[in-house]
């Protein structure tokens, strides 16, 4: 089957399914209420969901720990309620598309178990078991120096084998060793097997880290805390593994694949995603650097936020993909805090949640939008450690207070870098529980609601033209309306000032002049003489009241706090006006 470039004119919605909606009332969400849900997921203008894991697993990292690859978690469901969910997706014209944990299982699943239980059984070379050493003093030494990242050694001990096995995260998430080709095999098994049920592509998770160095050596340049990285993160056999599955599984169907790819700079993005010799190993990437302007590496080495650094990491990956690579565009997913939290402001929530949407959705690419992301929700502050269910939170914070930290100072930080922040249930009413459960429930949902789930929710949002989920869906619209913004070159404005973010998308016939404040004070702005007055173009996109006279004065304008605006000139202002 000829594969087609479909992706490109796409935007997602991403689904974190324990926290979007439950429906059978037992505090977490499901496929039940995803089902409830899918006309509000249609109504925002979308064209495919991409789904967090569905698979069962005992959580420690909350189903990236897989513990069966062809099931969903009862919590969720089961293969009959996933059936019904693709097909009324696929009633809507809505694409689903699968998260594909394939770096790791959970140490629950089978093949594990079996490894475990001898070094004989085929399925101890389906992970990396590996004798370690003993030091002078006579202490054990794990076979090399790697940090899980997670904290501590990427290596767990297992008495019964005396080996160790290695876990790039959490000891419950073994690494799966690819450069077997029965685990190759099984991979392409499992994509086979959710195919034929009708999705229509997977997201990758952390798909860089599946080729290991031949013979795992010790890394002696590695910053303390992610020794390895450097050396498995697009490590010697990846593109080759790729292309495998390209060619055995993904091409006889028409597909999407998308790579997670941390800590990869641009060009290597470019790498993947351009076609080389016919050979296209991902047709896209999801790149963290732009998930950086607040932070070093990670939301825990935090830093104030900086917008030159968030428009310098936009501009690179945006020139370096030029004509022939692909990206996902995306500010938030359920690895990273609230991003009108980070980059926004309090004092002007649904402004900047808008100025926000319109920074990255018109770039190229295909853009990802987060569950509750379209209503501005915001960080969570939980009260207390025991309250924070993400282990990675746990995990760091252990680490900050074994470090020196006040458990005070600790919880802050988590407050601000957690991932919970993202894991809160979606807000759906201003009623109990935000409406995530059904009014006859059981049990309260699984984790925190955000108090101001009583004005930020669905409900409220959807009677106010100017609310940020009304801003979403117009310009949802308007890009999948415009074909400049699909091929259009990117240009960028002002590079240098720290409160407006201005670029461009050009192509022969069309223009389309995207502005956005990124500030809590009136901006101005002097609009290129390349783009004549603004009167002639369209303005089809403000997240504030703009008279016509102010549509179309002269070129010297001034943006109110976090105001965006976007023009669009030429051929493609026909179809917006
Ligand atoms: C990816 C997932 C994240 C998970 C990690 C390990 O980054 O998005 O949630 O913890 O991989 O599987």
């Amino acid at each position: 089957m000829a594969r087609t470039d479909w992706y490109k004119d796409m935007v997602f919605y991403q689904i974190w399914p324990r926290s979007f909606c439950d429906g059978n009332g037992d505090g977490v969400g499901d496929l039940w209420g995803v089902l409830q849900k899918l006309d509000y997921v249609k109504s925002l203008g979308v064209t495919g969901i991409w789904f967090s894991p569905l698979y069962p697993s005992p959580n420690a990292d909350f189903g990236y720990d897989v513990s069966d690859y062809r099931a969903i978690d009862p919590a969720y469901g089961d293969l009959g309620v996933f059936d019904q969910v693709v097909a009324a997706a696929h009633e809507r014209d809505l694409k689903v598309v699968m998260d594909l944990v394939i770096n790791h299982t959970s140490s629950e699943h089978e093949w594990f178990r079996q490894a475990l239980a001898s070094a004989d059984s085929p399925y101890h070379d389906y992970y990396f078991f590996r004798r370690g050493s003993v030091d002078r003093k006579g202490r054990r030494v794990p076979p090399n120096n790697w940090d899980s990242l997670l904290g501590g050694s990427a290596w767990e001990y297992v008495e019964a084998l005396d080996e160790y096995y290695l876990h790039t995260f959490d000891k419950a998430q073994p690494d799966l060793n690819l450069d077997n080709p029965a685990v190759r095999g099984e991979v392409e098994d499992v994509m086979r097997f959710w195919l034929d049920r009708g999705v229509d592509g997977f997201r990758e998770d952390v798909i860089t880290f599946v080729s290991k160095p031949q013979g795992l050596p010790s890394d002696v340049l590695g910053l303390p805390g992610s020794r390895g990285l450097r050396l498995y993160n697009c490590g010697p056999r990846l593109r080759s593994y790729l292309m495998q599955f390209r060619r055995d599984v993904l091409d006889s169907h028409d597909c999407m694949v998308v790579g997670e790819a941390p800590m990869l700079g641009a060009r290597k993005a470019l790498a993947l995603t351009a076609a080389r010799r016919g050979e296209r190993p991902l047709d896209l990437v999801i790149g963290f650097d732009h998930m950086q302007a607040d932070c070093m590496y990670t939301e825990y080495l935090p830093r104030p936020f900086s917008l030159r650094k968030l428009k310098r990491a936009y501009a690179q990956w945006q020139d370096a993909l030029g004509e022939s690579g692909w990206c996902a565009l995306y500010l938030e997913n359920h690895d990273h805090p609230r991003v009108v939290s980070r980059y926004g402001s309090d004092a002007y929530r649904a402004e900047s949640a808008a100025s926000l949407a319109a920074s990255y959705l018109f770039q190229k690419g295909t853009p990802f939008v987060y569950q509750g992301q379209e209503l501005g929700m915001t960080n969570v502050s939980f009260d207390s450690i025991e309250q924070v269910p993400d282990p990675q939170a746990q995990a760091h914070y252990r680490q900050m207070v074994k470090g020196g930290k006040s458990p005070e100072d600790a919880l802050a930080l988590v407050n601000r870098a957690g991932r919970d922040n993202a894991r809160s249930p979606m807000q759906w009413t201003g009623e109990k529980d935000a409406g995530f459960c059904p009014k006859d429930a059981h049990e309260g949902p699984w984790v925190a609601v955000n108090p101001n789930h009583v004005e930020v929710n669905v409900a409220a949002e959807d009677d106010d033209l100017m609310s940020p989920l009304n801003f979403y869906r117009r310009a949802i619209r308007l890009r999948r309306l415009l074909p400049v913004v699909r091929s259009g070159r990117y240009h960028e404005f002002k590079r240098a000032s720290s409160k407006l973010y201005v670029y461009a998308r050009e192509s022969t016939w069309s223009r389309l002049l995207v502005m956005c404040s990124f500030s809590d004070e009136p901006v101005t702005f002097h609009v290129p003489d390349t783009y004549g007055d603004l009167g002639d173009g369209v303005l089809a996109l403000s997240n504030y009241y703009v008279t016509d006279a102010e549509a179309d004065d002269a070129n010297q304008l001034t943006l109110r706090p976090w105001e965006t605006r976007v023009y669009v000139f030429g051929r493609d202002a026909v179809l917006v006006d």
